[in-house]
């Protein structure tokens, strides 16, 4: 020890005599090569590859070898040839392609980012550049004045990162604060703002990375990986969203979901035996409480061995499920990657004698525990096991299983130290958990998918997933894992959830209710609220607490949670078509304000910074339970309070009522809304009418309808029927074009609901005079009088115009 610190010491003395710092950064450029995809260049101190992957993105990686990683888990797009142009200057290179400039300087090696017209986007800090400490590598950008950092996936903190910084280490975390980094996955992608401008950067590094946004410094934001290359992507664009497509065009979107999975599901750790279970689903039938899926946490298992079930609990789960089913109830199970150590059990048997789990350097199976007692961990990295485990799920498709949930996938381990010397194959690069950590879970729900997908006869295989790494949005659903039930930690899974939807993460959700513990029934009813406009709607409780049921809270609580879940139900047309341009475009079904409102500072105010966009055109302002008035923020436009129709302009703030029932929703002006009749689960046929919302507004509007069968892939052979429709505010018409597709709606019409029209309004179809209705409608009902002494609440009630149309496929417009 003495020795290391005295020659430690001598280390330091001579680089220091040297004029040498420890921070070695990119150096003069000492050669050139040019490649089709872009340039090599090499320093003293190291050497980079640039390649263009699209006009609004490059690539930029440093390394301290020769050669480059190829190899991604999170990337599926590749480089292109010849969407470049090269300048070469004296002291710099300039590559120009149709969206952007990147101009590398030579002496020292560093990159500027700017758009088209020279505003810079995002650049180098001149001194620091990309530089080495030992292996640790750390790109060091310009701090731009007032410079905000959004994104970055599943990090607590406010909307506005700047002055924090995070940890990137899938982290099993019981309970977590609501400001508690890091959590269970890993999306190192964030957007910068400044100067109304905006740009992107995705490091692709899976070692343990941070990045920091100007915590403890006003120089710089930075972001590190403890080893490997300096691998990132710079992403161009002049939109947030469209810096979110530029991202999911690299590491891909989600598939379409099936309809039933954007329902409302119930869970909790756990319900059993079957009886329990089906007296659940029926009480929700009995009580018209919309419901889609019920979960099986890991009780239902033979002593938490996946793959198996508790016959004593669940003799026969494919009656039960069956009969479940018959209700109109999909299920989900839990699945968890610990495979307990124990002989004749089959996964363990089949596991060991092909090869399968992960390994110490001396090739014995690394041993460690969790609810099984100990188990070896299925090496998701290897493609043989990957092809095992997906197979591995053919008992619980035959059994009727619906859906899985991959848990425990950061890997968790009693003890919390998995040891750093456990290897895995890396599809055939061999390393440490240093670096496969961080994809492990990913590449758990990736098994789970592709495994499921080819067993389950053409569904639509459900997945949700507690650890990821970018790209997760191929394969499966994340949630925000262990929450609390308590007000600050509702409003921090809004915040997660926006930002995972900012991360690519377009199917996202939150323990509604808050997992470890017991919530008010106020905070529950809120809870629900909220919940009801959230990508992944689940209400999920903890062993040992009280019964978290929507009809556990007392009846007002169950009528309010009932009124919510129906009005989720209403909205499914407009959910689904949301997903949709989630699969199209990677934009979020919850979307920060900070997509539409970028360059507004009011929006990422701590009192307003949960405000997201559900959709295109409801906008939630999530409160906390316990205050009854609270402050609302409305951004530029017009907006029409959705309960009361009370119409606003926008950049106003709001003093709002909030009692127990209701939750601010805003709409926004020219906003096209479908929706449908409640129904109890998405296997229920709504009536045939489409009932079409429409506020009139002063600007134009452009909505995407999409509908097919809600599950299986016929959609991809054209079996799908999706319109255009576009408000224009000056010609004063709704232009439905024709239908493309070849499936037909199952709404054989449509009725035209107009709010916010004059009382005069009179509307023509093409030249022929339509004559409209007015009528009261209530879009979420009020609450009874359950208290003799007590009172009953209305709904809010508001005057409309009706216009019933039948849904042709032709083109045809409605003018007033
Ligand atoms: C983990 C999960 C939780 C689950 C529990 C038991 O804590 O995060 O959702 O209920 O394990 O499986």
């Amino acid at each position: 020890m003495k020795k290391f610190t005295f020659l430690s010491v001598f280390a330091l003395l001579s680089l220091a005599m040297q004029g040498q710092s420890l921070n070695k950064s990119l150096s003069t450029v000492t050669s050139i090569t040019e490649i089709a995809e872009g340039v090599i260049l090499n320093t003293a101190h190291g050497n980079v590859k640039v390649q263009v992957y699209s006009p609004t993105v490059i690539r930029i990686q440093a390394s301290k070898e020769n050669s480059f990683n190829t190899s991604s888990y999170a990337v599926i797009a590749n480089p292109s040839k010849g969407i470049f142009k090269l300048q070469k200057e004296e002291s710099k290179l300039i590559i120009h392609t149709d969206s952007c400039i990147l101009e590398i300087s030579k002496n020292p090696l560093r990159f500027i980012l700017k758009d088209k017209a020279g505003n810079v986007l995002n650049e180098d800090e001149k001194d620091f550049g990309t530089s080495w400490i030992g292996e640790e590598v750390t790109t060091y950008k310009k701090m731009q004045e007032n410079e905000k950092f959004i994104g970055l996936g599943e990090k607590t903190g406010n909307l506005n990162r700047r002055g924090e910084g995070y940890t990137n280490w899938n982290t099993d975390f019981f309970a977590y604060p609501s400001n508690g980094d890091p959590l269970y996955a890993t999306i190192p992608f964030f957007i910068g703002i400044h100067h109304d401008k905006v740009y992107g950067i995705f490091l692709d590094n899976t070692h343990k990375s941070h990045f920091n946004f100007g915590a403890s410094n006003n120089r710089f934001s930075s972001f590190t990986a403890e080893l490997g290359e300096m691998n990132y992507y710079l992403i161009a664009n002049s939109t947030v969203a469209g810096i979110i497509k530029s991202y999911t065009d690299l590491t891909g979107k989600m598939e379409m979901p099936s309809l039933w999975s954007i329902g409302f599901q119930q869970c909790r750790y756990s319900y059993y035996p079957d009886k329990e279970v089906i007296s659940l689903a029926k009480t929700f039938r009995e009580k018209k409480i919309p419901a889609d899926v019920i979960y099986f946490d890991i009780h239902y298992m033979d002593n938490y061995k996946i793959f198996t079930w508790d016959t004593n609990r669940f003799p026969q789960p494919k009656k039960m499920l069956d009969e479940l089913e018959g209700m109109g109830f999909k299920n989900v199970v839990i699945v968890d990657p610990g495979i307990k150590v124990e002989k004749d059990y089959k996964a363990y048997e089949e596991g060991l004698s092909r090869d399968l789990f992960l390994k110490y350097p001396d090739g014995s199976n690394y041993t460690g525990q969790v609810w099984p007692g100990w188990c070896h961990f299925p090496d998701f990295t290897n493609p043989k096991t990957r092809d095992w485990w997906g197979a591995s799920f053919k008992g619980y498709v035959n059994d009727g299983i619906d859906g899985f949930w991959n848990d425990m996938n950061e890997p968790a381990t009693w003890g919390q130290r998995f040891p750093d010397l456990v290897e895995a194959n890396f599809d055939g690069q061999k390393t440490s958990h240093r670096e496969w950590h961080n994809v492990y879970g990913m590449q758990m729900a990736r098994s789970t998918f592709e495994g499921t997908k080819k067993l389950m006869s053409g569904k639509r295989p459900f997945i949700l997933t507690r650890a990821a790494y970018s790209g997760i949005q191929r394969y499966s659903a994340i949630w925000t894992g262990d929450n609390r039930p308590e007000d600050d930690h509702m409003m921090a899974g809004v915040r997660l959830v926006n930002s995972l939807g900012l991360s690519g993460v377009a199917n996202a959700g939150y323990d509604v209710g808050g997992f470890a513990g017991e919530a008010s029934k106020e905070l529950f009813s809120r809870w629900m609220q909220i919940g009801a406009f959230c990508p992944f709607f689940r209400s999920h409780k903890m062993i040992d607490a009280k019964d978290s049921e929507p009809w556990s809270y007392g009846e007002k609580v169950e009528e309010i949670v009932r009124n919510y879940i129906s009005f989720r139900y209403k909205l499914m047309p407009y959910l689904y078509s949301t997903f949709y341009e989630a699969t199209q475009n990677g934009m979020p079904v919850a979307r920060s304000l900070s997509i539409n409102y970028t360059h507004d500072p009011m929006i990422y105010d701590w009192k307003y910074q949960n405000q997201y966009l559900f959709g295109q055109s409801i906008m939630v302002a999530p409160v906390v339970s316990n205050k009854e008035i609270n402050k609302v923020y409305l951004p530029e436009g017009e907006w029409y309070d959705l309960n009361t129709e009370r119409k606003y302009t926008g950049k106003q703030e709001l003093y709002v009522e909030t009692p127990m029932e209701t939750l601010p929703l805003y709409v926004k002006g020219s906003a096209i809304i479908p929706m449908q009749s409640v129904v109890q689960s998405a296997q229920e046929m709504p009536h045939d009418t489409m009932y079409l919302h429409v506020y009139m507004g002063s600007g134009n509007n452009s909505y995407t309808y999409y509908e097919d069968a809600g599950e299986g892939y016929a959609f991809e052979e054209g079996k799908f029927y999706k319109r255009q429709i576009a408000f224009d505010a000056k010609k004063k018409q709704l232009l439905f074009e024709e239908v493309q597709g070849n499936l037909p709606s199952k709404f054989t019409n449509i009725k035209l609901i107009l709010h916010g029209f004059d009382a005069q309004t009179s509307v023509k179809s093409g030249n022929n005079k339509m004559s409209l209705k007015q009528e009261t409608i209530e879009l979420i009902p009020g609450v009874s009088q359950f208290d003799p002494i007590g009172k009953s609440i209305d709904g809010k009630k508001s005057t409309v115009k009706t216009l019933c149309i039948k849904n042709n496929q032709a083109k045809f417009n409605v003018s007033w």
